[in-house]
């Protein structure tokens, strides 16, 4: 089997903020990327982003101009499926949807037929086992190399990523999913399928219950994000962090818990809803719970 070292190449299905950055910190480790989405204003935006990055980390001294120049060579932008036959490792980051994860797996594991190409998802809360499930429905044994590697936001900045084994996947498929994280440069920690892993099993849980505070008058979003801020000394309160992330996944989130961990007591907060509901969906819509236009 191919170890981390000998990866080249890298497919990231979805070019959102997720996938860029993913494509990004892979080009940025010597690996060519294969930057795939449905759609091509996703991808100018992401090769848009991708310059502004690095040419800021040349103007901060992070890096020299002919190793950004080189990282931005090693990224292509197609919306061909077929230009990432290529590849060696891929990884999902598409929209947070299990209808669509299914369809995406099974067509994966259809394409890639070599068994020592590992197929990753950047899922933040669908089952492992369930998506491995999928790809084996497109090729027997394809369930076997299904791993969820998932990034945090903003992927350049955040150093953890989260590797999770669904009930099919390998022992060797984890140990290089390990090791190929941190060639990429981050800390990969280790959880197990249930429903919410381990980072948003405990995160969601506390923003959501920012919401019920503001919503029972405890205290203001403002003050309630400078206690956790000053007090905690989290580099965002709860309520820019949920702006952050989009409300709408983290009612999404929130769902998945409560249907997977089987308890009411992840019910997302009716105020978080509410806003949702509104349209109000964080810093992608310029308002969620604060208002960005200002
Ligand atoms: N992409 C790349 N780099 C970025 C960035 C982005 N989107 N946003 C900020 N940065 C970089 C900046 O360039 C800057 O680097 P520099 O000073 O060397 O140029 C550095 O990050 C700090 O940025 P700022 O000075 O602008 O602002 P802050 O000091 O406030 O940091 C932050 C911004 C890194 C986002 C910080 O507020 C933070 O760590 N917030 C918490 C983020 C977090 O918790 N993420 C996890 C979300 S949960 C998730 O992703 C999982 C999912 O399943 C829900």
């Amino acid at each position: 089997m191919p170890t981390a070292d000998t990866v080249n190449t890298i497919a990231v299905l979805g070019a959102g903020q997720m996938g860029g950055g993913i494509a990004q910190i892979a080009a940025t480790s010597g690996i060519d990327a294969i930057c795939y989405d449905v759609q091509q204003a996703s991808l100018d935006k992401a090769k848009a982003l991708h310059e502004k990055l690095m040419a800021r980390a040349v103007e901060k001294g992070r890096m020299e101009r002919g190793d950004a120049d080189s990282a931005l060579q090693r990224i292509v932008y197609t919306t061909n499926w077929d230009d990432m036959g290529e590849a060696d490792w891929v990884v999902e980051a598409a929209t947070e949807r299990a209808d669509l994860k299914h369809e995406i797996f099974v067509k994966l594991a259809q394409t890639f037929e070599n068994p020592s190409v590992v197929l990753a998802t950047n899922t933040s809360s669908i089952s492992i086992t369930q998506i491995g499930a999928s790809a084996e429905s497109g090729r027997s044994g394809a369930g076997e190399r299904v791993i969820g590697m998932h990034f945090f936001n903003p992927v350049p900045v955040m150093k953890l990523v989260e590797v999770i084994k669904g009930l099919t996947t390998t022992e060797d498929v984890t140990q290089r999913t390990i090791d190929l994280a941190v060639r990429m440069g981050k800390d990969p920690h280790a959880a197990n399928d249930r429903a919410g892993f381990v980072s948003n099993r405990v995160l969601m849980p506390m923003i959501n219950e920012a919401f019920y505070a503001w919503m029972e008058g405890v205290s203001e979003p403002e003050d309630i994000d400078a206690i956790m801020t000053k007090g905690m000394a989290h580099p965002m309160g709860p309520f820019r962090l949920a702006d952050f992330i989009g409300l709408d996944t983290c009612v999404h989130i929130m769902d998945v818990l409560a249907e997977g961990l089987n308890n009411d007591r992840y019910r997302a907060c009716p105020l978080l809803k509410n806003l949702v509901t509104a349209g109000r969906l964080g810093n992608k819509t310029g308002r969620g719970v604060f208002d960005y236009a200002k």
